[in-house]
């Protein structure tokens, strides 16, 4: 385990296990359209990409970034779309790869980008859910994990950038990120 991190809450094998079955799910839903898979940069990269690799629907590629951290551990603010879509999902089907839903402000953010933008359906696939944490009502249609109310790093997590090549998901130890 990597020195700044208190403990192993997801090791990588329960991961992978996991993101199957999400991909499972998916295919369900999906047969006989071509969704678009949204990931939404930087903490979902891992997820998304392993989780497209284990669909077997057709899926077409796109990315996003809203963020309302800087460097910190709690959300700075109002999240702002910092990087827009490539294509139209305009009578798209879209699914939306999520690192974590905490607050849920993001999450609803996002929920009324595709709304503006026409999205035929969106179907919202999160690896986290901290519940604890949730100031708006808004939920994700597919939860890989539900976690406690801890700073978590890895498998895309960051603190300040960092951690994010962890191969599993660490509580990051508090003198790390209050020193
Ligand atoms: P929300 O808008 O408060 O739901 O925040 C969602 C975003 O906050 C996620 O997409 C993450 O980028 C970030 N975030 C929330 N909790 C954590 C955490 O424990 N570790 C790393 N990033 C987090």
């Amino acid at each position: 385990m990597h020195k700044d991190c208190e403990k192993i809450v997801i090791g990588a094998e329960e991961i992978a296990a996991r993101v199957q079955e999400a991909a499972a799910w998916l295919d369900g839903r999906f047969c006989g359209s071509v969704p678009v898979a949204v990931c939404n940069l930087k903490g979902s990269v891992m997820f998304f990409t392993d989780l497209v690799r284990a669909m077997k629907t057709d899926v077409e590629l796109d990315f996003m970034a809203v963020s309302s951290y800087g460097n910190e551990t709690v959300a700075a603010g109002r999240p702002k779309i910092k990087k827009h879509l490539f294509s139209s999902v305009q009578g798209r089907d879209v699914i939306l790869a999520e690192d974590i839903v905490d607050t849920g402000r993001t999450l609803v953010t996002l929920r009324n980008f595709f709304a503006e933008r026409g999205a035929k359906s969106l179907t919202v696939v999160t690896l986290l859910d901290k519940p604890s944490r949730r100031k708006v009502n808004v939920s994700a249609d597919f939860t890989c994990f539900v976690v406690e109310d801890a700073f978590l790093v890895g498998y895309g997590l960051d603190y300040a950038e960092r951690y994010r090549n962890l191969p599993y998901i660490a509580a990051l130890r508090r003198d790390v990120y209050e020193s």
